[in-house]
């Protein structure tokens, strides 16, 4: 049962890259959706679904380094390649990349971001050994994330969609789902399967940082040495600073050393709860939030 939902979300992130419909009906297509010269096709034969190169030299890192990567990933990556590395606006996925799977603890990654790919839109970064260190343990690490979600599934079978129990999946979202912690029925998803229909609909509900509107920045909380806190949206951050969009809108810079901080992205929850749903839970989440119309 449960190799089901692994070798489906999986399935589905991988489509959810290539396509997602957005609030006007409009489709976000994804830039790298198709690699050049290949035809596109629909979204649920998508090559996205299939498994990318596996890892030549398996490696494992320290969850610190993994999450201190995650931070500097998202900051100056995640704008191209998506949040979770597995392809955004205009880089590719990481995750299927034949040079990540190559690499071997930052040797062919680090050798990249200093030179970048000028002319094919990735820019050249310079950067300390301790950011590339973590950088280069989040992107192995999102792609063993993805490797063990399987995706050896290559089609979702739309009957899929319809086996979920709308009442039970109801219990699931109010309850051991937490899904009422940062959501309403009658508010921020009153009309969702309106918005979203089908895969688009399961999509969504799976992994929202693909497609439109983009999902919301990390929250920073700072406290300054006086003890005053200042709380808002990530801008950016650096090894050294933290930068923080104020209630009007500017950018605050805060040195790292001289405050305490807190970076809240409500964002991982969504990818945390793909290892927790069982295949029931999905269908019937899947099923409660098609009647929200
Ligand atoms: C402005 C957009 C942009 C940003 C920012 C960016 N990249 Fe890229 N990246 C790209 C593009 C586009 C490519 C594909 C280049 C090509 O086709 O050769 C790429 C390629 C790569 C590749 C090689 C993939 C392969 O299989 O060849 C790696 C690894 C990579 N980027 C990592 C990173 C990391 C790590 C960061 C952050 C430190 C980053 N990129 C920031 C756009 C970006
Ligand atoms: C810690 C907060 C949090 C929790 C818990 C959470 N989500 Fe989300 N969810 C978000 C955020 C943030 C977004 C992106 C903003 C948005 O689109 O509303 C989002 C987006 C969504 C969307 C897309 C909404 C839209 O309007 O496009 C769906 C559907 C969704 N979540 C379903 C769920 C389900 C089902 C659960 C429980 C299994 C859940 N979420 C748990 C924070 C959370």
């Amino acid at each position: 049962m449960k190799q089901t939902v692994w070798t489906l979300s999986a399935a589905l992130i991988g489509v959810g890259m290539v396509v997602a419909q957005g609030p006007g009906g409009q489709v976000a297509g994804r830039a790298n959706g198709p690699a050049k010269g290949q035809v596109a096709r629909s979204p649920i034969q998508s090559p996205a679904s299939l498994p990318g190169p596996p890892t030549v030299t398996p490696q494992t890192y320290p969850a610190e380094q993994i999450k201190a990567g995650e931070l500097r990933f998202t900051s100056q990556c995640g704008f191209c390649h998506g949040r979770d590395a597995a392809g955004g606006e205009t880089g590719p996925d990481l995750t299927r990349s034949k040079l990540v799977a190559e690499d071997t603890r930052g040797d062919k990654i680090g050798t990249l971001l200093r030179q970048g790919r000028p002319d094919q839109g990735m820019p050249s970064f310079n950067l300390s050994d301790a950011d590339l260190g973590a950088i280069v343990a989040f992107i192995h690490d999102q792609k063993s994330k993805f490797e063990a979600l399987g995706g050896g599934r290559r089609a979702v079978d739309p009957s899929d969609l319809a086996t979920g129990n709308a009442a039970a999946g109801r219990r699931y979202f109010n309850g051991a789902g937490g899904c009422s912690k940062c959501h309403s029925a009658t508010g921020d998803l009153a009309g969702i399967a309106t918005r979203f229909q089908g895969l688009a609909l399961l999509q969504r509900m799976l992994n929202p940082t693909n497609g439109r509107p983009a999902p919301p920045r990390p929250k920073v909380t700072v406290t300054l040495a006086s003890g005053q806190t200042v709380t808002g949206p990530l801008a950016t951050e650096d090894e050294f600073t933290i930068v923080v969009l104020d209630s009007s809108g500017a950018r605050q810079t805060y040195e790292k050393s001289a405050v305490k901080f807190k970076i809240d992205d409500p964002m991982s929850v969504h990818f945390d709860q793909l290892g927790k749903y069982t295949d029931g839970d999905m269908h019937n989440v899947f099923a409660y939030l098609d009647t929200l119309k």
